[in-house]
């Protein structure tokens, strides 16, 4: 049985021996001609971002050269789950290759051992106001734990830039599963009076049954599968706006715990993660102005209302893919095998019908309405929020539990990107006079 330092290290020599051989002997070869339209359009498309753990395509992303798909098929699942276990995919994004059994075993008992965040930390996070929104809370805190972080003593005493990525690991492995306590620790202290917030936790458990215990939510499965579920899918999506702010702030080796918030920050943007509320909200909208069976033409009326005003749909298209989104099929599979919860609201029950329909019917009438629009096909905004919703999530935590997923895929490429000792980030800047100056 390997433990996951040995796993990397096993991989290690020949990502080396690639990445020298590209440096010596490819440095010079054009990869791709920068346009000027890419430099005006947010640097879309362009191939510039070395990413070890994932590589995009229009289809969609592929992890160490895999598809979801396959993933689905080949990664092991958690006792009696019927999802990829995040640890499952954590590991499989680190090593390149899938755990066995008792590996997984090995790493999630490992993971549950790291679960105590400093007690600064846990001080820190119960001294905050609830009115602080959830993500905000977590960003704090983590601003905290960067006086705990094992790669920054590393740094401090001098560590050989050979070993920075075991260090890197240390606090990667430990931020893995004690993220996830401190947004349960955030959720206790907002929204039920701290309740659970020390509830023991199961050393035999995943980290999603542990994050459950702590929400109250022990023994509540479809909870802790969704969190499998969501968790795994969205840990990562190549170099998107909160993992490229991750890496540009990593780059100058900011500790783990402030890249991490760093990431946080840039997901809240609504053109970003801050989608999944913004999508939550205009269904939301939707389902109380036409009720939970809306003909195509009352939801082609309301669609092109928004249009006029000049704003977006949240929740259709996509910077770069251009087809259905793979992570939306076994979200929807997750959907429709399971009833809406019981404790659910007519209404939120009602949105989810409401967003099934829509799925065929809107990327149809955004195709006629706005025909400049790359691909109208639903992305995962579309159903995330809804679902966790619906589980009962308020709205604002739904941005935190991206945030965890988000980070925990993050950490496995922050581990790589010291272990190639990949250069700090530093593009030129150029104004659009400099431009004009060479047509
Ligand atoms: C994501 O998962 O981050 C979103 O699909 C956005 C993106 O990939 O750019």
């Amino acid at each position: 049985v390997r433990t996951i330092f040995e796993a990397i290290e096993a991989r290690l020599p020949s990502r080396l021996e690639l990445f020298s051989r590209l440096a010596k002997q490819y440095s010079d070869v054009t990869l791709h001609n920068m346009t000027v339209g890419q430099v005006l359009g947010g640097m879309r498309g362009l191939p510039c971002v070395l990413w070890e753990v994932s590589g995009t395509e229009k289809a969609g992303i592929r992890y160490h050269g895999k598809s979801l798909k396959e993933l689905l098929e080949i990664l092991p699942r958690w006792r009696g789950s019927e999802q990829i276990s995040p640890e499952a995919m954590i590991w499989y994004l680190y090593t390149g290759t899938v755990p066995t059994r008792t590996e997984l075993e090995v790493f999630a008992a490992d993971l549950a051992r790291r679960a105590e965040p400093p007690v600064e930390v846990e001080e820190f996070c119960d001294s905050l106001s609830p009115d602080i929104a959830s993500a905000t809370q977590l960003m704090m805190c983590l601003s905290v734990w960067g006086n705990h972080s094992k790669f920054s003593a590393a740094l401090v005493q001098g560590a050989p830039r050979a070993e920075l990525w075991r260090h890197a690991l240390e606090d990667a492995l430990d931020s893995h599963s004690c993220t996830s306590v401190i947004s349960a620790r955030i959720y206790a202290n907002k929204y039920r009076d701290g309740r659970d917030r020390t509830t023991p936790l199961n050393p035999q458990g995943d980290i999603a049954e542990n994050f459950a215990i702590r929400m109250g939510r022990a023994g509540d499965h479809d909870f802790t599968e969704l969190i499998r579920m969501y968790w795994s899918l969205h840990m990562d999506h190549g170099a998107n706006v909160s993992a490229h702010t991750m890496r540009l702030s990593s780059s100058a080796w900011t500790d783990p715990y402030l890249t991490l918030a760093s990431g946080l920050i840039a997901g809240t943007g609504i053109l970003h993660a801050g989608a999944i509320s913004q999508a939550l909200r205009y269904n939301q909208a939707m389902a109380a102005a036409l009720g939970p069976e809306p003909s195509a033409q009352a939801v082609e009326a309301y669609i092109c209302r928004t249009l006029e005003k000049g704003l977006v749909v949240p929740g259709y298209g996509h910077a770069l893919l251009r087809d259905v989104d793979p992570r939306l099929e076994p979200i929807t599979r997750f959907i429709n095998s399971r009833p809406v919860p019981a404790s659910a609201s007519g209404e939120q029950g009602h949105m989810l019908r409401l967003i099934g329909r829509n799925s065929t019917i809107v990327p149809e009438i955004l195709r006629r309405r706005v025909p400049r629009m790359k691909s109208t096909a639903p992305n995962v905004d579309s159903l995330s929020g809804c679902l966790m919703y619906a589980h009962g999530l308020e709205i604002d935590f739904i941005l935190l539990v991206m945030g965890c997923s988000r980070g925990m895929g993050f950490m496995t490429q922050y581990v790589w990107d010291r272990a190639l000792g990949l250069a700090i980030e530093r593009p030129l800047s150029i104004t659009m006079d400099q431009i004009m100056a060479k047509m």
